[in-house]
């Protein structure tokens, strides 16, 4: 028998297969999700996310250290609002001594270079649940990206590396860069939520944040799953109006967005391996169903595969001990 090409050459050895290996992970990839509550010495474990905790800013800010010495260089902020403050038009998300604007200035205290991101929607603070002003049981565009321009300004000003809007209204991005640059924010970057699906993949996250939606769903603004092609115009039209990095969301069942948004972009992708992919995971493993180490270790260099410069990820202390 002669074979010209043998493949399993390249796959003989760990040394050999580690040389030849296409896709590297590095805690520079990740972006670490972090739940903040009011409150002191308070760390809760999120119910449909085992593993996964809500805490309060003194525990943010020793976890925040643990983070950066591990080589994790990015945070992405989501605060739970008190029930009290929440109304239709997110008022508390511009207070300047809001949960947010103290978080940022905190870990910025504790942690000067660690680059922070905060989300940027309504959802946390609003009395519906989501993501925009609702009038007449409608979430209304023009007056919600005036409040997320303005969001933008407040997180800025607080310290914020990236606001990272999360809320799939037209025109925001282009408003926010506007908004930044009227204040004389320059530097502050604005990482896209562009191609942001209506997904039910995003269950654990709203239980973590109390913040599902009263009424309705999310479809009149987040993306049908069906669509790949209207991707590629949220992504093209969010970069014309100044994002500097594009997101896709949620990550695994959207390989192929991941992908095709790569391959367009001009700009670092990202990818938001969401709540309900974690919480899938973490339950299969629970019941000895699947390795836990190593589904963590393959879905997340499958993102990476697919594209994603940088990941989103509830995994990520997780992927930078298994890294070794
Ligand atoms: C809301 C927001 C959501 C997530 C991030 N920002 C939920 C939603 O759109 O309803 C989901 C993240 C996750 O599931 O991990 N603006």
């Amino acid at each position: 028998m002669q074979i010209i090409r043998r493949p399993r050459i390249l796959r003989q050895s760990p040394a050999i297969r580690a040389m030849v290996s296409e896709t590297i992970l590095s805690p520079n990839d990740f972006i670490v999700p972090l739940f903040i509550n009011e409150g002191k010495n308070y760390k809760e474990e999120i119910s449909s996310m085992p593993g996964y905790y809500r805490m309060s800013l003194d525990n943010i800010e020793k976890e925040v250290k643990e983070l950066w010495r591990m080589g994790l260089k990015c945070v992405l902020l989501f605060i739970k609002c008190d029930d009290k403050l929440k109304d239709n038009k997110g008022t508390e998300a511009l207070n300047p001594d809001g949960l947010m604007q103290r978080s940022i200035k905190a870990i910025k205290n504790v942690c000067p270079e660690m680059c922070v991101m905060t989300d940027v929607a309504l959802d946390p603070f609003s009395i519906y649940g989501h993501d925009g002003i609702v009038e007449n049981n409608e979430i209304v565009n023009d007056p919600t990206v005036e409040v997320l321009a303005q969001m933008s300004v407040s997180h800025a000003a607080a310290g914020a590396d990236f606001v990272a809007p999360s809320d799939m209204m037209d025109g925001r991005i282009l408003a926010i860069r506007e908004a930044l640059e009227e204040n004389n924010f320059t530097k502050t970057g604005i990482m896209a939520y562009s191609a942001k699906y209506a997904s039910c993949f995003y269950g654990p996250f709203r239980d973590a944040l109390d913040s599902a939606p009263g009424f309705g769903d999310k479809k009149s603004y987040q993306m049908n799953p069906a669509n790949r092609i209207e991707a590629v115009k949220e992504v093209m039209m969010d970069i014309d109006e100044g994002a500097d990095i594009v997101m896709v969301k949620p990550a695994l069942s959207y390989l192929d967005i991941i992908r095709e948004v790569k391959n367009i972009s001009d700009v670092p992708v990202s990818a938001y391996h969401v709540s309900g992919e974690y919480s899938m995971i973490k339950a299969a493993a629970a019941r000895g169903w699947l390795n836990e180490d190593q589904t963590i270790l393959e879905t997340t260099l499958s993102i990476k595969r697919a594209g994603a410069d940088l990941i989103a990820s509830y995994f990520a202390k997780d992927v930078v001990r298994l890294l070794g």
